[in-house]
């Protein structure tokens, strides 16, 4: 199965930095990364103007976030439908900052995970504990949980582990970490939807940086990583795109 880098920029970007970076990113992409699936979640404001310049070169377009609804009365909400017509691929549902900020619940996010397929976006669902179930010792019961209330059982996506304490701190998890939680969500994933083990790509995210990129996709079970604030400028973003693979050129 093919890797995918996801860059997702969060409440970053104006319409002159966003598609510079964007432009960047097409540009150093060719060559380097033909094996990999490289996929960019720009806000919501750029998507219709990165998607001409990212399509040609085979690079996805995320949302970060949709409705549950295909239309109707809710200010300030994107459906998926709207996505899909502007030619966005994949939709991150259900970021721990959603869940945190917007209290988004894990039946809440189902909806949006049936919702985004039904439009034809591939979701990019997103789990993870914070450093008080870690310190509880409770990670496999919270992930555990969401993966059996997120996931619909017609689930066709990518699920992606963050565990909160990793995201934005520089601190990523260790090799041995994101071993452990691979195998039990591939286990999880596949008793829940009755299918194959490894059936479905996870993605690491959570302070992936350059550097230490080509030792995370490396783990056992890894089929990508999500990456934030490495994300933001093309070098680092396309540093992690290259990372452990061999010149294609
Ligand atoms: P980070 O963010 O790489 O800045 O830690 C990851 C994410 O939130 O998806």
């Amino acid at each position: 199965m093919r890797q995918m880098i996801m860059g997702n920029w969060k409440m970053h970007g104006l319409r002159g930095s966003g598609e510079r970076l964007a432009r960047e990113i097409a540009k150093g992409a060719d060559p380097a990364c033909v094996s990999r699936d490289l996929v960019i979640a720009p806000p919501f404001t750029l998507l219709s103007s990165l998607a001409p310049l990212l399509s040609p070169h085979g690079i996805g377009l995320a949302a970060q976030d949709c409705h549950e609804d295909p239309d109707g009365a809710h200010t300030g909400d994107i459906a998926a439908p709207m996505l899909a017509d502007l030619g966005v691929s994949h939709v991150i549902l259900g970021h721990s900052e959603r869940r945190q900020n917007h209290h988004e619940s894990s039946a809440l996010i189902c909806r949006k995970v049936e919702a985004a397929q039904k439009s034809g976006l591939i979701p990019v669902l997103c789990v993870g504990e914070t450093e008080a179930d870690k310190a509880a010792d409770r990670v496999e019961d919270v992930l555990g949980r969401q993966i059996e209330e997120s996931l619909p059982r017609g689930f066709s996506g990518i699920v992606a582990y963050e565990p909160v304490w990793a995201i934005g701190t520089g601190q990523a998890a260790t090799e041995q970490d994101i071993s452990d939680r691979m195998a039990f969500l591939h286990a999880a994933i596949a008793r829940h939807l009755e299918t194959d083990d490894k059936a479905t790509r996870i993605l690491y995210g959570g302070s992936v940086k350059p550097e230490d990129a080509a030792s995370i996709l490396a783990v056992p079970g890894v089929g990508g990583v999500l990456v934030g604030g490495a994300s933001l400028t093309a070098e680092s973003f396309l540093g992690i795109a290259r990372a452990g693979l061999k010149p294609a050129y």
